[in-house]
């Protein structure tokens, strides 16, 4: 009976070649500077995640070819930038334009406003700034990104979501299998089932 089972599940499957599928995502800007703080830059990542809660830490995965990736290297702080909806044609414009050829916040109309705990700006526009210190780096895993480790040090938000009571409101931008998402209703809590003696 079981067997059958997994046989069906397995026939109602395709299996096809390893590829990063794990979705949705968060697309965030992430603002950078140069250690004297003279420069500062935008740079478009998607391959971002939360490591642990305590204490809170991020990681944020970059190519060696980004101009990004050797501010990050040199000032060892950044801030993640949630940007709104309405911002999603200046996320993807700096997710494909280099800092190295465009000062990308004056070609935004974007403000790099002080961060209270870190040297590198935050987007003024964005709802949501996370102001990070890099802790680790984790170079040459892989052929393609290295993994900066960072911790959570100041949580910036706009005043209207201090509460983050309904994040879906902020209009984040998810990211889907290389297409941008938008949020949709609540549909739940974490533990709220948790009562039942089956869920079938
Ligand atoms: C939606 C999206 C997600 C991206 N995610 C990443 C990422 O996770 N890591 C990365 O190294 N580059 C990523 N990129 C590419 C960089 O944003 C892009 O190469 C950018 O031009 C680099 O800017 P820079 O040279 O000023 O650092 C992404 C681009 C887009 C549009």
């Amino acid at each position: 009976m079981i067997l059958a089972y997994l046989m069906d599940s397995i026939s109602s499957k395709v299996f096809l070649e390893p590829s990063t599928k794990l979705f949705p995502i968060p697309t965030v800007m992430v603002s950078c500077c140069t250690s004297d703080q003279k420069h500062n830059n935008i740079i478009t990542l998607a391959w971002v995640g939360t490591v642990s809660s305590e204490p809170p830490m991020v990681s944020i995965s970059v190519r060696k070819s980004r101009y990004s990736y050797g501010l990050l290297m040199e000032t060892k702080d950044f801030v993640i930038n949630i940007p709104d909806e309405s911002q999603v044609a200046k996320m993807d414009w700096c997710g494909v334009k280099s800092g190295r050829d465009h000062d990308k916040f004056t070609k935004c109309g974007l403000t790099p406003a002080r961060a209270s705990k870190v040297k590198s700006p935050i987007i003024l526009e964005c709802p949501v700034n996370l102001e990070c210190k890099v802790r680790h780096i984790v170079q040459d895993i892989s052929r393609s990104h290295d993994i900066f480790l960072a911790e959570i040090v100041s949580v910036d938000v706009n005043k209207e979501f201090v509460d983050f009571s309904d994040p879906a409101k902020m209009n984040p931008i998810a990211y889907c299998n290389g297409k941008y998402y938008s949020v949709g209703k609540m549909i739940g809590k974490p533990g709220i089932w948790k009562h039942m003696e089956e869920v079938i």
